[in-house]
């Protein structure tokens, strides 16, 4: 594919990207037949599907799965119920998610709605037409080189863009050959309305690196939900969306007929990072002629310009802070529990390890440290590409060991207290200051099956991308507060939300803050938790959540499907 003026090869599903989008209705069975005709290791996951008794198919490469081999294939079988909304699914598989990513959206059953005939099936009037809006990132270099870059610690110099539904719609310097100064412009996504219609936007953010703002001049937004959950409905001209999450909007053809650009600006607290271009990008909502001729609509010469929105600042941590406290959830399918029986601390940091593995290189000898990203002061080792079993498996068969490498407890982080003001520990002061020795470990957490677990997410001092959108797979969490600087219990516990908490699978904990979150350990299985930065995640911050079986078979996970991937040492050593 070609953008800012480089042709680069991508690998992509089924000729496109974004991929194509999988549309399905509650409780449908999805079979999902993913046939590897690239060069990689693929597993493809289903960003937000809780796989409830299903972990088999949550596609994490070795911890859910060995991957699917180049030349080789697997056929998911997952169902979609109890959910409905806007989900999506990415490769689990590094940098890649970057190009092989689509929406999967969960449309309500109109036989179940209960309504009248011709009554909505959402909890909100029902939209004339419906669209995807994938956010996402384009890297002019290999995505495997770039996750390599990534693990090293050193962003390479590579151009990357933002696009819109795999539009990029931007200027872009650089072009006309090495070194060209030349500016060009590409063609952006268009989305053409009828005026007095009504769209529902299901907003999903694929990018890798960015959190970001979108607006449309000229129109304001109805929120309608969020991580495939219902929210009571708010009014906003912004939405505030992080890696990993979806939104979804209403939005009314109610403006005067024109062009409106719609833009996607990825946000940078606290400070720009020279070493990281993010960018802006730009669609257009165009009015579609009805009779009327429109000034500059469709076809004709643009006589009246197209309408540009005024962003938030890049740097506005605050914006995306009121837009997550604004979530509340519309239904209540399951009460919040009042109280917890697991607490957990989690601090989210980033610390220097030596490049050989040892946490300090006076010890090994060397002075080569790399920059590694951290869960409770520890960065994620993941289980090796070459052993026997992936996680899941060992824990099904029970082979403590099966996965090549032993695993070590999540340890609890002690409460602590982060110096958020201090000018030498702000997170643009020089980073090496801040950096703790720290090491790699698989680290996991065992749950009992229904155990009811609370997590304050703190994020620490040397944290220097704003929030951090942690992902948990197999499971909503109930986001129950969030706040800037130190969480402090006295204080916080109380104004936690247990009425009607936002449900997410993606919870945005603020920059140089906290978010409090709790879930019901009730799906048995091995289950990813992550930051979805994937720079964040490539440098290991991630932890392993194990929720045993329940006390009868049907909590319990049942066998693996008979065509699962295997990962035998033979063809391990067959494709290195
Ligand atoms: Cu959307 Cu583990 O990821």
């Amino acid at each position: 594919m070609t953008h800012l003026c480089k042709e680069t090869l991508v690998t992509v599903v089924n000729g496109q990207l974004p991929g194509p989008a999988i549309e399905a209705t509650e409780g449908d069975t999805m079979w999902v037949h993913v046939v590897n005709e690239s060069p990689y290791n693929i597993t493809i996951h289903w960003h937000g599907v809780k796989q409830r008794l299903n972990c088999w198919a949550d596609g994490v490469p070795m911890v859910t799965q060995c991957p699917i081999r180049p030349g080789r294939s697997f056929t998911y079988r997952f169902a979609v119920a109890g959910q409905q909304g806007t989900l999506w699914w990415h490769a689990h598989v590094a940098c890649l998610r970057a190009s092989l990513h689509g929406a999967l959206i969960v449309r309500p059953n109109r036989n179940n709605s209960g309504g009248a005939a011709g009554s909505s099936p959402y909890p909100f009037p029902e939209p004339d037409m419906e669209v995807p809006i994938v956010i996402g990132d384009w890297w002019d270099m290999d995505l495997e080189q770039l996750d390599k870059n990534m693990m090293d610690g050193y962003f390479a110099d590579s151009q990357t863009a933002s696009t819109i539904n795999g539009k990029l719609g931007d200027l872009y310097h650089g072009c006309g050959g090495a070194g060209g100064d030349v500016e060009e412009e590409e063609d952006g996504y268009v989305l053409e309305v009828e005026a007095g219609k009504t769209y529902l936007l299901r907003l999903i953010n694929a990018g890798l690196y960015a959190e970001y703002y979108v607006k449309v001049a000229g129109h304001r937004f109805t929120v309608v939900a969020a991580d495939a959950s219902y929210v009571n409905p708010f009014v906003t001209d912004v939405v505030a969306i992080a890696p990993g999450e979806t939104v979804d909007v209403l939005m009314a053809a109610d403006a005067a007929p024109g062009r409106y650009y719609m833009v996607a600006l990825a946000m940078q607290p606290p400070e720009p990072d020279p070493q990281v271009p993010v960018a802006s990008t730009r669609g257009m909502v165009r009015y579609r002629r009805s009779g009327v001729v429109v000034p500059g609509g469709g076809g004709g010469e643009d006589v009246v310009p197209a309408v540009v929105p005024d962003m938030p600042d890049m740097h506005d941590v605050d914006t995306t802070f009121f837009f997550h406290g604004n979530l509340t959830s519309l239904r209540r399918p399951a009460p919040v529990p009042a109280r917890a029986d697991e607490r957990m601390f989690v601090t989210l940091g980033v610390g220097s390890i030596c490049r050989d593995g040892e946490p300090s290189c006076e010890r090994s000898g060397s002075n080569e440290s790399i920059i590694v990203a951290t869960v409770n002061d520890v960065s994620f080792q993941e289980p090796p590409a070459g052993a026997a079993a992936s996680l899941l498996e060992a824990h099904y068969y029970r082979h403590r060991a099966a996965a090549g490498e032993e695993l070590r407890a999540l340890p609890d982080a002690p409460l602590r207290v982060f110096n958020f003001t201090d000018e030498a520990l702000i997170p643009w002061g020089p980073v090496e200051a801040r950096l703790e020795p720290t090491e790699k470990a698989t680290l996991v957490r065992r749950f009992r099956h229904g155990a009811v677990v609370d997590v304050v997410f703190q994020s620490t001092a040397v944290m220097q991308s704003g929030s951090n959108p942690m992902h948990l797979h197999g499971h909503d969490m109930f986001v129950l507060a969030q706040g800037f600087g130190n969480y402090d219990a006295a204080r916080d516990v109380a104004r936690y939300n247990l009425v009607d908490p936002p449900v997410k699978n993606t919870v945005v904990v603020p920059g140089l803050g906290w978010a409090a979150v709790r879930f019901v350990a009730d799906n048995p299985g091995v289950w990813y938790m992550h930051c979805h930065f994937e720079f964040h995640m490539s440098m290991g911050m991630i932890a392993v959540f194990i929720v045993e079986d329940g006390s009868s078979v049907d909590i319990s996970l049942p066998p693996p499907p008979v065509d699962l991937p295997k990962c035998d040492a033979e063809e391990s050593l067959a494709v290195v």
